[in-house]
């Protein structure tokens, strides 16, 4: 019997195998690398050698963010504070708390488990290694810690409250007038644009929007959209 089909068609399973593996395998990829980090890191709440609660200290204590990330304002990182700044209190301050173990652990020399090792803080937020960010930018142009970490001062534990994907950052970059708020509002995670508005007549201002608008022109800021801004 004369064979019909050609002697390559042993093979067309396989190519077309190979090729439905290559577009869903593309598919899987494309699909995990435009929408992982806008649903995912949301959320993301890693549990700490120590249950620091932000909701104690800023909120009850009423500590400003920059007593703990005290280069927030002045350099690019946010520092995370070391053990020296919770001893100032700890000290004398629920010492005997067995949460406060870590700390005890670095800083009492009086402890029989003293180490004087740093306490190894999870990180919650990261960018990834091709994007330039910059704390101080921001803060000293009236962007509040709470544009893009939310409601940090009522957090128990810290979770990550915004997607920061770059459609977020650009979204802000195009119209920065919906967030900008007076400078000695930055670490005010309570403040209350309508409140401000309505207290100060004198600018003649009756919306956050031309509120934005005004900080904006006096402060002449222009966020900056090309490439190389956030990507050098
Ligand atoms: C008493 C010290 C202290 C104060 C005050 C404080 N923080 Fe923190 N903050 C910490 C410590 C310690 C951590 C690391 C542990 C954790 O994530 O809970 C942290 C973590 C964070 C993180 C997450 C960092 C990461 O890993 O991505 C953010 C965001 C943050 N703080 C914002 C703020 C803001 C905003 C304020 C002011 C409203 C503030 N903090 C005030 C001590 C402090
Ligand atoms: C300005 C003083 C001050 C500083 C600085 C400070 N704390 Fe506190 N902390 C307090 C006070 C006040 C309380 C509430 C104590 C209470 O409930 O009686 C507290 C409570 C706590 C508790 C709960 C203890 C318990 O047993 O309920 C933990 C854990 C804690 N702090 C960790 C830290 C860490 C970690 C740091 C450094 C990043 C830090 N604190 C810095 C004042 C401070
Ligand atoms: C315009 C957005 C924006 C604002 C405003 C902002 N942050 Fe951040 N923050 C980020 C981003 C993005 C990261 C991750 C940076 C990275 O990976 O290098 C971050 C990281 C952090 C970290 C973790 C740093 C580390 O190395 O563990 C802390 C702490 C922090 N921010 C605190 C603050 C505080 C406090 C304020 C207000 C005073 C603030 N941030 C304002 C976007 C912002
Ligand atoms: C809520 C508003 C807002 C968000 C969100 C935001 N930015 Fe900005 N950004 C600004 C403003 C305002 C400036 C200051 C522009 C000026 O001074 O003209 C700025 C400036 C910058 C600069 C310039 C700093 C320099 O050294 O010149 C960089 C870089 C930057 N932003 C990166 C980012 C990245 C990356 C993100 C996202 C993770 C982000 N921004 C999110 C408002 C925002
Ligand atoms: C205001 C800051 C900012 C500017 C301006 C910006 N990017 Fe991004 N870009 C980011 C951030 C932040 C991420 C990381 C997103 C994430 O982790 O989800 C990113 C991620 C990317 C990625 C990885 C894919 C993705 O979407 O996650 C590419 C590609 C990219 N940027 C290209 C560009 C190009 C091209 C430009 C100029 C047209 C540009 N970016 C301008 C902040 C910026």
């Amino acid at each position: 019997m004369a064979n019909i089909f050609p002697r390559s068609f042993n093979l067309s399973p396989l190519k077309g195998l190979f090729c439905f593996g290559v577009v869903g395998i593309t598919l899987i990829l494309g699909f995990w690398y435009y929408a992982t980090p806008k649903t995912l890191r949301v959320g993301y709440q890693p549990s700490q050698p120590i249950p620091f609660d932000h909701s104690i200290h800023v909120g009850q204590v009423g500590l400003d963010c920059r007593y703990c990330h005290s280069f927030v304002d002045e350099s690019s990182h946010s520092n995370i504070p070391s053990a020296n700044t919770c001893w100032n209190c700890h000290s004398h301050i629920k010492k005997e708390s067995p949460k406060l173990e870590p700390l005890r652990r670095a800083m009492d020399k009086d402890y029989e488990f003293y180490d004087g090792k740093a306490i190894e803080w999870v990180r919650v937020h990261k960018s990834p290694d091709y994007v330039y960010f910059n704390h101080s930018a921001h803060v000293n142009r009236g962007v509040s810690c709470k544009s893009c970490h939310g409601n940090v001062d009522e957090m128990d534990v810290v979770y990550q409250a915004e997607t920061h994907s770059m459609s977020f950052c650009l979204d802000c970059h195009r119209n920065p007038e919906d967030h900008l708020r007076p400078l000695e509002e930055v670490y005010n995670l309570d403040y209350d644009a309508s409140e401000f508005i309505k207290n100060h007549p004198e600018l003649g201002v009756s919306t956050q929007q031309e509120l934005g608008a005004f900080l904006k022109k006096k402060w002449s800021i222009h966020p900056k959209e090309s490439c190389s801004t956030c990507h050098r």
